[in-house]
C-alpha cells in the first residue's frame, strides 16, 4: 500500500476499442481487457446502443419474486449458446444471476452443497480443488481456493476443504525435460503423476465418511494462479477420474467464458460437460457487474417443492437479474455470435501467437502458456534453470511499469505478465503489446542472465 501511497495513480478517462484515455490526455492499450472483463472492445457501438435503450425502460426492478424481459431472455440464450456445445446433450436448464465471479462461485457452491444433501449423496458435502485455485474474495470462494499470498490468513475463517496437483509442467517436480525455448506442455516428459495422484485421493476419499462430493476446477487455463495452461486431455481426464467417483463438477468459467480460450465455454474445448459453470466478467462483455450460475434441471428438482418444504434456495442479490446488465450481455452474446467476432478472434489469436515467438530470445523468458487469447508469459532469473524471481525483486510488477510508460496496460501476477487484449485489438495493436513487453523485459531486467 505504500508503493501506491508514494505514486500517481493512471487515472482513465475514457476508452474507445482496445484503447484507454487518462485524464492527462496520454492513450494506453488495453493489455489486459480491463481485469479480463471487456470483450468487444470499450464503447462497443452495440453494446452501448442496447444498455442506452434498456436505460429508456427502466434500470433495475428487484428479481426477487419477480420476472424481467431483458433477464429472462438473456438466460434462455445463455442456456442455449452454452447446450450448443455439447452436442446431443441439454446439459444445463436453469440459470441463477448473481453479481460478480465470487458470486457466481457461492452460489455454485451452496446448490452443490444442498444438492448433495438432498440427494443422499453425503450429510457433509466436501469439496476438491485444484492447487494454486483463485475462486474469488469472498468467503466461500477463498475456501475453494489456495493462492498461499491471498487466502493463508484467512485460513481460520475458512471451511475445511481438499486440494489436487494442477497440470503446471513448467514447474512440475515430476517434468523430468530440460527446459526448451517453447511452452513446456509441448516438451513435458512426466508420467501424468497429476492424474495419478488425483485418482488416488479420490479413491482413498471414498472409502471414509466423508468422500469428495464436488471437483471444483478452473477448465483449460488457471487465471491468477499465473495462467497455468493445461496440457490438451488433462480436464477430460480429470473429469472422468472425478465423475467415476461420483463428484459433481463446478467449472469456474469466469475468466476462460464467453471464447477466450477459442469456444464458447473452455469446457467446449475438452467435451466435458460440468454440473455447474459459473460466468462472470465478460458476460456483459465487459460493461457491467453481472454473473450467472448455469445448472442442471436434476440440481433444480432438488430446491422444487411445496410453499411448507422451504426448499426454495434461499440465496438473493439486491441487484440479481439487473436489466441494464442483461441488455448489455445480450448484446455482446449476439456479438460473438457473428462471423466477423469469430474471424477477429482467430485472427488475434494467430496475431499474438506469432509475436510471441520474439520473447523467447530473453533469457528472463521461462515460459510462454497461451490459450486462445490468454498468455501468461513466465519471468525467470535464467531459463537454462528456471530460477523464479523473488517477489521482493517485483520482476513482474516493474515490467508492467515500463510498458504502462510505452503506452500498454496490464497486471503481473507474481512473475507472470498477463496479455489478454479484447477482441478487436488490430494486428498493429497486437504486436505493440508485444513489442512493449519485450522491451520492458530488456530495460529493466538487461539482455544477460542475472
Ligand atoms: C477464475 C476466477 N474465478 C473467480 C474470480 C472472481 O471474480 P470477481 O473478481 O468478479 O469476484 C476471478 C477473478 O479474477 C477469476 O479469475
Amino acid at each position: 500500500m505504500r508503493d501506491w501511497m508514494r505514486e500517481e495513480p493512471i487515472v482513465i478517462a475514457s476508452g474507445k476499442g482496445a484503447t484507454l484515455t487518462d485524464t492527462k490526455g496520454n492513450t494506453y492499450l488495453d493489455g489486459n481487457s480491463s481485469i479480463w472483463t471487456n470483450l468487444h472492445g470499450h464503447a462497443n457501438p452495440l453494446i452501448n446502443k442496447a444498455v442506452v435503450s434498456q436505460l429508456k425502460q427502466i434500470s433495475h426492478s428487484s428479481a426477487l419474486g419477480l420476472a424481467n424481459v431483458p433477464a429472462a431472455h438473456f438466460a434462455r440464450d445463455l442456456v442455449e449458446a452454452t447446450n450448443c456445445g455439447f452436442p446431443g446433450k441439454n446439459q444445463f436448464s436453469k440459470v441463477f444471476y448473481s453479481d460478480d465471479g465470487s458470486t457466481a462461485m457461492e452460489v455454485a457452491l451452496k446448490l452443490s452443497y444442498e444438492h448433495s444433501r438432498r440427494s443422499g449423496q453425503s450429510k457433509k458435502p466436501f469439496f476438491l480443488s485444484l492447487k494454486g485455485g483463485y475462486h474469488g474474495d469472498t468467503v466461500g470462494a477463498v475456501s475453494l481456493g489456495s493462492i498461499d499470498l491471498f487466502h493463508k490468513t484467512y485460513k481460520n475463517l475458512l471451511f475445511k476443504t481438499d486440494t489436487t496437483e494442477a497440470p503446471y509442467c513448467y514447474r512440475c517436480p515430476y517434468n523430468r525435460a530440460k527446459p526448451q525455448r517453447a511452452d513446456a506442455r509441448t516438451y513435458v516428459k512426466c508420467g501424468k503423476e497429476c492424474l495419478g495422484s488425483l485418482e488416488k485421493k479420490v479413491a482413498s476419499q471414498a472409502k471414509t465418511k466423508q468422500p469428495f462430493t464436488a471437483f471444483v476446477y478452473e477448465p483449460v487455463i488457471q487465471g491468477a494462479a499465473g495462467m497455468i495452461a493445461q496440457p490438451k486431455g488433462w480436464l477430460k481426464s480429470a473429469a472422468e477420474i472425478t465423475k467415476s467417483h461420483g463428484l459433481q463438477l463446478i467449472a469456474d468459467e469466469i475468466m476462460t467464458g464467453f471464447c477466450r480460450t477459442g469456444p464458447l465455454l473452455a469446457s467446449h474445448k475438452e467435451g466435458v460437460a460440468p454440473d455447474f459453470v459459473s460466468l462472470a466478467k465478460g458476460i456483459t462483455g465487459g460493461y457491467l457487474p453481472m454473473a450467472a450460475t448455469l445448472t442442471t434441471e436434476t440440481v433444480f428438482n432438488s430446491f422444487l417443492g411445496e410453499y411448507g418444504e422451504f426448499k426454495s434456495f434461499f440465496h438473493g442479490h439486491s441487484y440479481t437479474g439487473n436489466q441494464l446488465g442483461a441488455a448489455a450481455g445480450q448484446a455482446s452474446l449476439d456479438l460473438l455470435k457473428s462471423g466477423k467476432s469469430e474471424s477477429q478472434r482467430a485472427a488475434l489469436e494467430n496475431q499474438l501467437r506469432t509475436s510471441l515467438t520474439m520473447l523467447w530470445e530473453s533469457p528472463f523468458v521461462g515460459d510462454i502458456r497461451q490459450e486462445g487469447t490468454v498468455i501468461g508469459v513466465e519471468l525467470v532469473r535464467d531459463w537454462k534453470t528456471r530460477e523464479a524471481f523473488s517477489l521482493t525483486d517485483k520482476a513482474g510488477i516493474r515490467v508492467c511499469q515500463k510498458m504502462a510508460q510505452l503506452g500498454v496496460l496490464t497486471r503481473p501476477i507474481g512473475n507472470v505478465i498477463v496479455l489478454m487484449p479484447p477482441y478487436c485489438t488490430t494486428a498493429r495493436q497486437a504486436d505493440k503489446m508485444v513489442f512493449a513487453l519485450s522491451h520492458a523485459i530488456q530495460s529493466e531486467l538487461g539482455n544477460r542472465p542475472l
